[in-house]
């Protein structure tokens, strides 16, 4: 599988991958290698990595409970306090091991440790090998809104081993599924075509799958890595899937959504939304709403959880001078950002979602 140039830094596969991360241990000399892990990536995926990392540098290990829960500042903080107890400095380099959770927080750690110190992604699950762990944004949650503190700073490194899915649970898959389900609805028709039917979808064919996706978020990325233009792209049904997700996540009565489940229902309102504004066309619509409804299970919303979520809008980073912001389909491998939505036509997408 063919490397993947992205903005100063390269996504390598497999093996490949191995040997540019242990190259590239010995060309910085580093002084010491710290692998941040969460306490399922620490049972089951640093096993494997271990004895790939040749390196004669000390390499201690940093777990933190997982869980979206603990994409936090305390687990920052947490973290900052062992990097410093074990002497961490400047020509340390922190790897990353596991889901977004992992890429996010590390990520962010590393870029505000002593100013920045170097470090490189190990995504474990589907999403953050076609999603989190690429891109440059790092950062954590400020109580249950997501993602609102963080730097956009690159990995020196990113490394695909699809052999780690082995161990990562159905739901998980189909969470990472959602961002590759993005992928192909905002800029690649026939990418998305071949997710219609999952039955007929040949899993052997993963490495492919995640590195057309890999590719598309990377182009995007690439063209606008501080997010002033195009890449507001990747936040289709992240609008009100990011609200959806901090509102299950803040209430005790509601099951937890994972973040592709909840970027799943975001897909299909801010794609009703769409058909409500004729940028695409009815069957367009069906054939979305029908997939990805045949791939998560539906939730239910009722009247006081649809106001909730309106109201946790407003803290969405993509708001500008307090307008919310969407980003919509136009024509199903198109979009078309920075678009206004009515309040009516938000909540018909969730009448309409449970239909
Ligand atoms: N930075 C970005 O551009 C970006 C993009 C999309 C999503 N995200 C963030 O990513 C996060 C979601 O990432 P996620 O879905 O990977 O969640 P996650 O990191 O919580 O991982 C999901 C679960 O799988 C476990 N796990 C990880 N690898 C495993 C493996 N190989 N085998 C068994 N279990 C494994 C984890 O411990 C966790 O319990 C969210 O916080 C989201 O905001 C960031």
């Amino acid at each position: 599988m063919q490397a993947i140039k992205a903005n100063g830094y390269t996504v390598i596969f497999n093996n490949e991958g191995y040997i540019e991360l242990n190259k590239q241990i010995l060309e910085n000399k580093y002084s010491k290698l710290f692998i941040i892990v969460d306490s399922n990536t620490n049972e089951v995926c640093l096993p494997k990595l271990l004895p790939l990392i040749e390196s004669n540098c000390p390499i201690e290990i940093i777990e933190f409970e997982a869980g979206e829960i603990n994409k936090n500042i305390e687990t920052c903080v947490q973290i900052w306090k062992v990097l410093t107890d074990l002497g961490a400095d400047r020509k340390s380099l922190i790897i990353n091991i596991g889901g977004g959770v992992v890429t996010d927080l590390g990520g962010f750690v590393a870029s505000t440790f002593k100013r920045g110190i170097d470090f490189i992604n190990i995504p474990t699950t589907l999403l953050s090998m076609v999603d989190a762990s690429i891109g440059g944004k790092t950062g954590i949650d400020l109580g249950n809104l997501k993602n609102q503190i963080g730097v956009i700073n690159n990995p020196k490194l990113v490394v695909i081993d699809s052999d780690f899915l082995e161990t990562l649970p159905q739901i998980e898959m189909r969470s990472g599924l959602a961002e590759i389900l993005k992928h192909g609805l905002i800029c690649d028709k026939i990418y998305w075509k071949q997710f219609l039917d999952l039955s007929t979808l040949n899993f052997d064919d993963i490495d492919a799958i995640i590195f057309d996706s890999i590719k598309i978020k990377n182009e995007i990325v690439m063209q606008d890595p501080k997010e002033l233009g195009i890449r507001k792209a990747l936040n289709f049904g992240h609008t009100l899937g990011h609200a959806i997700e901090s509102y299950f996540m803040e209430n005790p009565t509601k099951k937890n959504l994972l973040h592709g489940e909840a970027i799943a229902i975001g897909m299909v309102l801010e794609s009703f939304i769409s058909r409500v504004k004729n940028l695409i066309s009815k069957e367009e619509y069906l054939e979305i709403k029908a997939t990805i409804k045949s791939i998560f299970e539906e939730v239910v919303f009722d009247e006081k959880d649809i106001h909730s979520i309106l109201n946790l809008l407003i803290h969405d980073k993509k708001n500008e001078n307090g307008t919310i912001k969407f980003v919509l389909l136009d024509g199903i491998g198109n979009y078309i950002i920075n678009q206004n939505v009515e309040n009516e036509v938000i909540i018909s997408s969730f009448e309409d979602y449970k239909l």
